[in-house]
């Protein structure tokens, strides 16, 4: 059998939180160069994903996608070739409709109905050694008598049978279930799109774009959206495992417009939740704190613990969630997050994690200290700020009972 791709959740770079349409060649070599230099590629963070906008307006004669000559003048092959040489793997995007979200050729099939473009592009794909395809899901073809989910599902149905006939191992991410996402806890068709992407592809964003960057506005929407991406993905714990991750779209810490202590929040929670870790950012200028909190090796090895288990919500309120979640060791991850605008003195019964009558070694993930605990973890969290430990069970994994993990359901 072929090696399962993505056996622990992607890491990487994709231009579009922080650039938007406004890329060019060199702001993805430039960014690629930066991940090597500032260490984060040898940490793993190694896809390089080029977002909407790399496209020419239409395709060629012959129907190939071609890239805009102006912004990539060497090509998507030379691309990923500079990519490849410094160890480096080549992510690309395309769409399942009509046109991609910006308006560029799509890989499906035109509005009206007729033939899509998933082989031919996925033939393009390979050829230009792509590893790595995020097909949106923007203007897609619903035929009358049609549902929109079964529009989505022959979409990204066609888009998997055409890598998977390419000849090359591409790790396909899919939009499909963003699409249908509305209300607190999904539509019952969210649920439903959730429940067959893991057969399509590897890793699916679920909800809504991550808040862009805008230099001309410090603005506090970027935590807020880092929260609201975090809300909805902590409850869907159920369909991640390994070769398959709930997507809850980019890390922004250390991007401008998130303090010190949300970017380490976010790296912290994403890694609870074994989220892909793809920085969308300017890797030059990351703040020393969003770079040390990326760059942090034991949450790191948080989120890409072999056992593939996403954290469940053991707790949460108004203003303090915390996550658990068991790893391939035997260890278990706790994580308290501190939504208010002040400090807490937040205290964590062993109990709630799993862990009743152990004793467990406790390491503080931010400070690396480790401590002896018998009853409860206690730290005080800052505004916005989330702790996370990891903790090795003293002589009591017998004890442990797993099953109350895996409830994570529960709100569905
Ligand atoms: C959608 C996606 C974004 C980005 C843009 C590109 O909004 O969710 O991540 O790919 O399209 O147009």
């Amino acid at each position: 059998a072929a090696p399962l791709l993505a056996a622990t959740p992607p890491m990487g770079w994709n231009d579009w939180a922080h650039y938007q349409c406004g890329i060019t060649e060199q702001t993805i070599t430039g960014n690629a160069d930066a991940l090597v230099s500032s260490g984060l590629a040898a940490k793993g963070y190694t896809t390089v994903t080029v977002d909407d906008c790399w496209m020419a307006g239409s395709r060629d004669s012959a129907g190939n996608l071609v890239a805009d000559p102006v912004k990539f003048p060497h090509g998507m092959a030379w691309l990923g070739a500079y990519l490849h040489g410094k160890g480096l793997k080549f992510g690309i995007y395309e769409d399942a409709g009509s046109s991609t979200c910006g308006g560029y050729p799509g890989s499906g099939r035109p509005q009206g109905g007729g033939a899509d473009h998933f082989v031919q592009d996925a033939a393009s794909f390979a050829a230009w050694g792509v590893d790595y395809l995020k097909l949106d899901g923007c203007n897609v073809y619903v035929a009358a008598g049609q549902s929109q989910e079964a529009a989505y599902r022959q979409a990204y149905d066609a888009q998997a049978a055409a890598l998977a006939g390419s000849g090359r191992a591409i790790t396909f991410s899919e939009s499909a279930p963003a699409y249908f996402q509305s209300g607190e806890w999904g539509s019952p068709s969210w649920f439903s799109v959730l429940g067959w992407v893991g057969q399509d592809g590897q890793l699916w964003r679920e909800g809504y774009d991550i808040a862009t960057f805008d230099a001309s506005r410090p603005n506090t929407s970027r935590w807020s959206s880092v929260l609201s991406n975090y809300g909805y993905n902590r409850w869907i714990g159920r369909y991640a495992k390994p070769g398959n991750w709930n997507d809850p779209d980019f890390l922004i810490a250390g991007d401008g417009g998130l303090s010190d202590e949300e970017s380490r929040s976010q790296v912290a929670l994403w890694s609870m939740m074994a989220a892909p870790m793809i920085l969308s950012s300017n890797v030059a200028q990351l703040t020393p704190a969003g770079l040390a909190a990326l760059g942090n090796t034991d949450l790191i090895a948080l989120d890409q613990d072999s056992l593939g288990r996403q954290a469940s919500v053991a707790s949460s309120n108004a203003s303090t969630d915390v996550l658990v979640r068991p790893l391939a060791n035997g260890d278990r991850a706790v994580a308290v997050l501190n939504r208010s605008a002040s400090a807490a003195a937040l205290s964590v019964p062993l109990a709630d994690a799993g862990l009743a009558n152990c004793t467990v070694t406790a390491k503080n993930l931010w400070t690396g200290a480790g401590s002896t605990v018998s009853s409860a973890l206690t730290a005080t969290v800052p505004a916005h700020g989330t702790a996370v430990w990891r903790l090795t069970p003293n002589g009591c994994a017998a004890a442990v009972p797993t099953g109350q993990l895996t409830g994570n359901g529960a709100k569905c």
